[in-house]
């Protein structure tokens, strides 16, 4: 018999202690063993929530608590989640979390404090699609070449609703929020953040890169406007937030979370609505999808469990992030975010005149930045204005910050230009 305690009882940990009681028959079936969640821990003991487990809000009923061989963090946020986490392992219990934030920032300090304790984070990344057990176990043959993914379910609700519907950004997040999709501070999900705590998991696993979210690119979709879905339509784009991880031939690898224009051919452009989908590409296997709901209650619990599941099976004893040694010999390192390398697309408004056009490519020029298509929108409301949308070839990262502000500062300009990258 397992006995777990969950730390949190909010969606997800009323859906773990559902499952776990309604699919008692298939879960004990598969491992081995009866998996009893004893004690859940609150802040609000007097809300009802449905399910039949004994409440108490302080978390030492857990930590302390001997019969408990589990302890299921989905308390969120950073600090105290680690030191509840801390003080599971250090009382020689093993741990499941679906906390990416944790994660993003303490990974590796807690793979050494668990050192061969069982540290469960399936739930972490896309919610219920089990892109760590591919990673750590199906594709573990693999150089892994790329990941790519849509790994944040209200910028994809956001940017489908924007594609599909012709409405604005703003328009959309009111939606999103009142559907309950959208945190009331949505900065989290529609900044990027969330998709690159996620993105940083999945770079341990696949290359043991110990990086922190202030180390990566990461881009939010607030900016990304009607006329960025008119210019991708033009050109057979959908516009997508992605993660990307790739592994460069000189040993480093990029890692970056931000809005992309991504062919329509492409599977992933294909991940509409609130789904989550990832593409890894292994040297060896090819290219694999992976394709499934990034949230929820039931779904992200289908994944705790199966954590639960495989403590129960054999104690989980492989290390927390998949490897024993350092990857890749002497190890991989990040590429800094200025060396990347790309296509991008930008989109200007100027004053309608002769001239701007010439100024605009003398300035990309300067850069080393060459254009690849172009299209130009008259302003009907402002007719001394227009809008223009363009794309490059592949050029320099470091190249286009720089003239996008050399572009912002010209005396044509009349808002500030926005860029986004192309994934082709
Ligand atoms: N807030 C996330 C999303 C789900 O919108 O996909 C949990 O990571």
């Amino acid at each position: 018999m397992l006995k777990v305690g969950i730390i949190g009882v909010g969606t997800v940990g009323a859906s773990v202690a559902k499952i776990l009681q309604e699919n008692a028959d298939i879960i004990s079936a598969r491992s081995g063993k009866q998996i009893i969640p004893l004690i859940g821990v609150v802040r609000d003991i007097s809300k009802d929530r449905g399910i039949d487990l004994q409440l108490s809000t302080n978390v030492d009923d857990v930590l302390e608590n001997e019969e408990i061989d589990v302890v299921i963090e989905l308390m969120g946020g950073v600090d105290e989640a680690f030191k509840v986490v801390k003080k599971a392992l250090a009382n020689g219990k093993a741990v499941v979390t679906a906390n990416k934030a944790l994660l993003a920032y303490h990974r590796y300090e807690l793979q050494d404090i668990a050192s061969l304790s069982p540290i469960g984070f399936e739930a972490s990344v896309a919610g219920g699609i089990p892109i760590i057990k591919a990673l750590r176990e199906g594709l573990s043959a693999n150089h892994i070449n790329s990941i790519k993914g849509i790994m944040n379910g209200t910028c994809n609700f956001i940017l489908t609703k924007m594609m599909n519907e012709k409405v604005e950004f703003k328009t959309v997040l009111e939606e999103a929020q009142n559907l309950g999709y959208a945190e009331a501070d949505p900065t989290f999900d529609v900044g990027g953040f969330d998709a690159a705590h996620k993105l940083l998991i999945l770079a341990s696993i696949a290359y043991g890169i110990d990086a922190k979210p202030e180390d990566i690119l990461i881009e939010g979709i607030e900016e990304i406007n009607s006329e960025d879905i008119y210019f991708a339509k033009e050109f057979g784009y959908s516009i997508k937030h992605l993660t990307i991880a790739k592994k460069k031939s000189d040993d480093t690898v990029e890692l970056r979370a931000h809005p992309a224009l991504i062919p329509n051919s492409h599977m992933i452009a294909k991940v509409d609505g609130v789904m989550n989908g990832i593409s890894v590409v292994g040297d060896r296997v090819g290219e694999t999808m992976y394709y499934g709901p990034g949230a929820g209650g039931d779904a992200t619990a289908s994944a705790v469990i199966a954590d639960l599941i495989d403590i129960a099976r054999d104690g989980q004893n492989s290390p927390m992030l998949g490897f024993k040694k350092t990857l890749e010999g002497s190890g991989l390192s990040l590429l800094s975010p200025n060396e990347i390398y790309t296509k991008y697309y930008i989109r200007m408004k100027v004053v309608d005149k002769i001239g701007v056009l010439a100024g605009i490519a003398n300035i990309l020029g300067n850069y080393n930045i060459s254009i690849n298509s172009f299209l130009q929108k008259p302003d009907t409301k402002m007719k001394d204005y227009a809008t223009l949308l363009f794309s490059t070839h592949e050029c320099k990262e470091e190249n286009v910050q720089a003239a996008m502000k050399e572009l912002e500062k010209a005396e044509f300009s009349v808002e500030k230009p926005v860029m986004i990258r192309i994934e082709d």
